[in-house]
Order: structure tokens, then C-alpha cells, then sequence
């Protein structure tokens, strides 16, 4: 008779709001990105993921939100998981159980935080003492935003060129800079084109070229802003960040417009209160909702400055926080 095993850890992890964007792979396999990137882990917003591995399962399991999941998400799943056992040397198969506190009509992402969640639960069910890089480089494979979504607070993910050398660490503390991010959602409908097919598109476009290249500079600008707490400089290339990601987009083939209306209006506006010398700067994932970045002090102002402009559906206000832990 052979021993029974059976192994569980249970992990939280947050969605993380990029400054400067991953968009394009080296590798699409591996998430291997074509550049570097720099992010705030978003603090309140999680997922928990309870995993089992067990000698009982003849394969792997995954419920999302109370509900049984099959397909390509499984097999994301899966993918991870077999990374895992093969570092960890084992054959056990996993049941996965995972819940948001978030709406998925929030407009925030889930598989940042559901991916380091699971990364980060499996290797401690494991006992696999592994360091936060290794764990992110797990997370990556399921999500490349995953891998940002593990370490502390403000995050860089350095591209690497191999499975090895592409993980993210902790730049700063979540104590660091008090910035918040106030997400002025504007739809919560489900985007037509999801990031991994969206990142397959990126080196149709021209500009994709020309906006890879200049990533160096702009991750070294970002990341000394952050360090220095200096919000202008900070705003004017997390600003510059996304117009270039969203240009890329654009001018993809097939192109792909993730913004509306409401959207451009609320780029104008806050050029405008900008200008007028409210602190406040944008940043566009793949969807319409704008992320507007402020630091704490001015978090009020810059919500009742926007709360009623037209199409704004809800505003989800969050600050930096920690990265994936046990629960
Ligand atoms: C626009 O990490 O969601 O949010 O690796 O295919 O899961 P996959 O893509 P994902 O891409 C994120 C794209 C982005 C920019 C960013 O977060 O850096």
C-alpha cells in the first residue's frame, strides 16, 4: 500500500497597476517579455487561493468564485503547477480554490493577483522554502503581470532572457510614497481582446520598435522618480508610458482600440487639472478605465474633481500594498 500525501497552503495576492507597461513577449510560452516593467501592488484588492495536493487526485482541479473552471484558464493553471512539481519533484495533482474580493466588472484585472496567489500557495504547500524572485518567475507563466504581483509594495519585473533571469523584485516598501490609485471605471464590460492575445499583435505594430527601444529610459527615469518621491517626473512618463503602449495598440494589426469616449475626455481633463496644478496623472491598461495616480494628500480633491464627469460608473480608490503571503 502506498503512503497517502497531502499537502495545503492558502495565499492572498493583489492586482498591481502598472507605470511602466509589459506589452509584447520574446517568448509567449515562457512570458518572456520585450521589456522591462515597473508597478504599485494595489492594496484591499485580492485574491485568495487555497491549494491541495493530494495523492487522492487523479488530475488537476480549479473553482474560481464558487464555480467549476475548465479550458484555457485550467490550462494556465496547469502550467504553473507543472513548473512547480518539476522543481519540486513531485507528482501529486492539485485542487485550486480561489475567490476575488472584487467585482470582475471592476475593470482591475484578476490574473496578477490570481496567479502570484497560486504560485505563491503551491510552493509553500510544497515546502519548497523558495525566495520571492523564484516565486515570481512560477507566476509569470501564468500571468506575466503575475510575476509583478509577488514581491512588495512598488515592483520592477527585469525582462531577463530566459526563464531564469526574467523575475521581479521590491524596489521600495508599500510605506515608501502614499500614492493612491483612484480607478475611475467607465465600463465593466468584459474586453473584446484579453493581454495574451493582445501581446501576440504588439510586433505588428510600427511603433512597437521604436517604443521597446526607449523602455530602458524610461523604466531608469520611473524608477528614480519613485525613489525620489517626484511626482512631476513621475507623471510625465507614467503618462508618456501608456500613450505609447496605447499607440502600439492602435496601430496593430488587427488594431486594437481600448478606449471610448469617456475615456479621452478623461485624459483631457486631467491634463487640464494638471495644469491648473493639481498633481494628478494617468495610466491606461487594455481596457477604457483610467487609472488616475495622485499622492495621498490630494486624494479627495482629485475625487471630487472627477466624480462628476459624464460616463464615470464608479470610482475603486486604492493604496500601494505587500505582495503575495499566507494566510
Ligand atoms: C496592459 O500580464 O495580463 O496590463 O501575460 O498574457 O496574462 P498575460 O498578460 P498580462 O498583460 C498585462 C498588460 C497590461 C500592462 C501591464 O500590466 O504591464
Amino acid at each position: 500500500m502506498t503512503e497517502r500525501s497531502d499537502y495545503s497552503a492558502t495565499a492572498v495576492a493583489s492586482p498591481n497597476i502598472a507605470f511602466i507597461k509589459y506589452w509584447g513577449n520574446i517568448n509567449e510560452e515562457l512570458r518572456l517579455p520585450v521589456n522591462g516593467s515597473l508597478s504599485m501592488n494595489m492594496d484591499g484588492l485580492a485574491t485568495t487561493t487555497q491549494i491541495r495536493f493530494s495523492s487522492e487526485f487523479s488530475q488537476d482541479s480549479l473553482e474560481l468564485n464558487g464555480r467549476p473552471i475548465q479550458g484555457p484558464a485550467l490550462g494556465r493553471v496547469i502550467n504553473v503547477l507543472n513548473a512547480i512539481r518539476a522543481e519540486a519533484g513531485t507528482p501529486l495533482f492539485a485542487m485550486v480554490t480561489s475567490e476575488n474580493n472584487f467585482p470582475s466588472g471592476a475593470g482591475i484585472a484578476s490574473s496578477a493577483s490570481a496567479f502570484a496567489a497560486l504560485a505563491f500557495a503551491a510552493v509553500n504547500a510544497l515546502g519548497m522554502r523558495a525566495s520571492t524572485e523564484r516565486i515570481s518567475r512560477f507566476a509569470r507563466l501564468g500571468s506575466g503581470s503575475a510575476s509583478r504581483s509577488v514581491p512588495d509594495g512598488f515592483v520592477e519585473w527585469y525582462s531577463g532572457d530566459s526563464h531564469e533571469t526574467s523575475f521581479a523584485s521590491s524596489i521600495a516598501a508599500a510605506d515608501h510614497w502614499d500614492l493612491a490609485d483612484c480607478v475611475l471605471v467607465v465600463s465593466d464590460s468584459h474586453k473584446k481582446t484579453g493581454s495574451t492575445e493582445g501581446h501576440k499583435l504588439a510586433p505588428s505594430s510600427p511603433l512597437q520598435a521604436a517604443r521597446v527601444a526607449d523602455a530602458p529610459r524610461r523604466i531608469e527615469i520611473c524608477r528614480q522618480a519613485i525613489l525620489e518621491r517626484d511626482f512631476e517626473q513621475f507623471a510625465e512618463i507614467i503618462q508618456l508610458d501608456s500613450d505609447l503602449m496605447h499607440a502600439v495598440m492602435m496601430t496593430s494589426h488587427p488594431a486594437l482600440f481600448y478606449w471610448t469616449p469617456e475615456t479621452l475626455r478623461i485624459i483631457e481633463s486631467v491634463r487640464n487639472f494638471h495644469a491648473d496644478g493639481l498633481p494628478v496623472a494617468y495610466t491606461i491598461d487594455a481596457g477604457p478605465n483610467v487609472h488616475l495616480i495622485t499622492e495621498e494628500k490630494n486624494v479627495e480633491q482629485v475625487i471630487s474633481a472627477f466624480k462628476n464627469l459624464d460616463g464615470i460608473k464608479k470610482i475603486l480608490t486604492t493604496r500601494a500594498g505587500n505582495g503575495a503571503h499566507l494566510v
